[in-house]
């Protein structure tokens, strides 16, 4: 199959880029003396998955159960769940299992109601909670304050109990996306480190080591500075595929983005005060995210045509008019012909889609790719059946079926 044969809607993932934008990750934080604990949120693919570990199916973040579940059911350990974890019937059942089914699942909390439920929670064969402290560095989105009475008062509670092995801390730096005049993704990544840095130290001299402290996020782990190779991990995701966004940040090159959405022109509309295309690509393919902030003003970017402008999305229907607001020359536009939009936010866009397209460098279609859908949050435990690994035969016949089959 050829990129011209896709149905449309479709989620385009470049393989050979995809591996490229991944090793070049791996060589920057070899660079660095940095361990690598990349997460799996952007992707949600197993065999990426792959790819971020080198084959070693050791060492993943992920931000939600049925991430977690998936890798565990196809072979991998060390797992990470980084999503504040609470007094949940649902979420504790199923991490229960995680750690006493693998060698290392660990869970992040940031209250000392989790942790006191978790040391009252017995794990099979006397097996410990994995755990780390989510520490709250400067993002203000969720954790213990770095400098706060309650960040010690968890870590001590943590370090104490012989049910729990504390493994240190984990802060996300989100608002590395979120820069002005005065704050760089530079400046945002030395800040976290130095506070992070500080609350290590902080708690070294009351007796309690962190085995891990790390920061990540695509924008600072894609520049990293000196002060990175201070930590003992990073945790980028998004870089798997990077997207308009990153770019934007300086995290990578237009060429390195290796997701995009096809899609088809279904009709032209002109009149007096209006002149646009429609296209078979909405919000429920792309995501309204990033509106405005993209160069052209629009959703996204449209590949190779910095003339046009995703002015308006719908259900499952964009707009595109002219940039610069003049009528659009329709015979370079066929009905039925394709436009390729490079995503503002791959995660989002990602999330989409049951099915990724692979193609490789020459525009054929060599593989497709079923990510694990569901977030989680639903008492159905059926969410935990919704991804099953696709076998040969499947791929040939369906792409649909795997993702909604039970
Ligand atoms: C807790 C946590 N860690 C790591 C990451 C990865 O950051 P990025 O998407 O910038 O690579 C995220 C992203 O949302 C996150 O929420």
């Amino acid at each position: 199959m050829d990129i011209s044969d896709l149905p449309t809607p479709a989620l385009i993932v470049y393989i050979d880029k995809v591996k490229k934008n991944i090793k070049d990750m791996e060589k920057r934080s070899k660079k660095y003396g940095v361990r690598l604990r990349p997460h799996f949120k952007t992707s949600k693919v197993v065999k990426v998955a792959e790819l971020q570990t080198a084959g070693s199916k050791r060492g993943l973040v992920v931000s939600t159960l049925p991430e977690a579940e998936a890798l565990a059911e196809n072979g991998f350990d060390d797992i990470l769940y980084a999503v504040p974890l609470i007094n949940d019937p649902d979420k504790i059942k199923r991490c229960k299992a995680l750690s006493e089914k693998l060698s290392e699942f660990h869970v992040m909390i940031d209250t000392i109601d989790t942790a006191n439920l978790l040391v009252s929670t017995n794990l099979l064969n006397g097996k410990k909670w994995s755990i780390f402290l989510l520490t709250d560095c400067g993002y203000h989105r969720a954790g213990a304050l770095h400098d706060s009475s309650k960040l010690i008062e968890l870590a001590k509670l943590l370090h104490k109990s012989e049910k729990i092995q504390f493994q240190g801390l984990y802060t996300h730096c989100g608002h590395s996306y979120h820069l002005n005049a005065d704050k760089t993704v530079k400046n945002v990544a030395d800040e976290v480190v130095t506070n992070l840095l500080a609350t290590v130290e902080r708690l070294k001299t009351l007796g309690i080591q962190c085995k891990h402290y790390g920061l990540g996020s695509t924008p600072t782990c894609s520049q990293p500075t000196e002060m990175m190779r201070k930590v003992t991990e990073w945790h980028p995701g998004n870089y798997v595929f990077y997207d308009v966004q990153q770019e934007m940040l300086d995290s990578c090159e237009r060429s390195d983005i290796a997701c995009m959405v096809a899609t088809r022109i279904i009709g032209h509309y002109s009149s007096k005060g209006f002149s646009h295309m429609v296209v078979d690509c909405g919000f429920t393919a792309l995501t309204q995210q990033g509106y405005g902030k993209v160069p052209s003003g629009g959703y996204g970017a449209i590949l190779n045509h910095s003339e046009l402008k995703l002015e308006n999305l719908t259900q499952e229907v964009g707009k595109i008019t002219n940039v610069d607001g003049t009528s659009i020359d329709f015979a370079k536009y066929p009905i039925g012909s394709m436009l390729f939009i490079l995503p503002y936010h791959s995660c989002a866009t990602c999330a989409m889609h049951p099915v990724y397209y692979v193609a490789d460098n020459e525009g054929k279609i060599v593989d497709k790719w079923f990510p694990v859908r569901g977030c989680g949050s639903s008492r159905d435990e059926s969410n935990i059946f919704q991804y099953r690994p696709p076998s040969r035969e499947d791929v040939a016949t369906s792409s649909r079926r795997y993702a909604f089959e039970k």
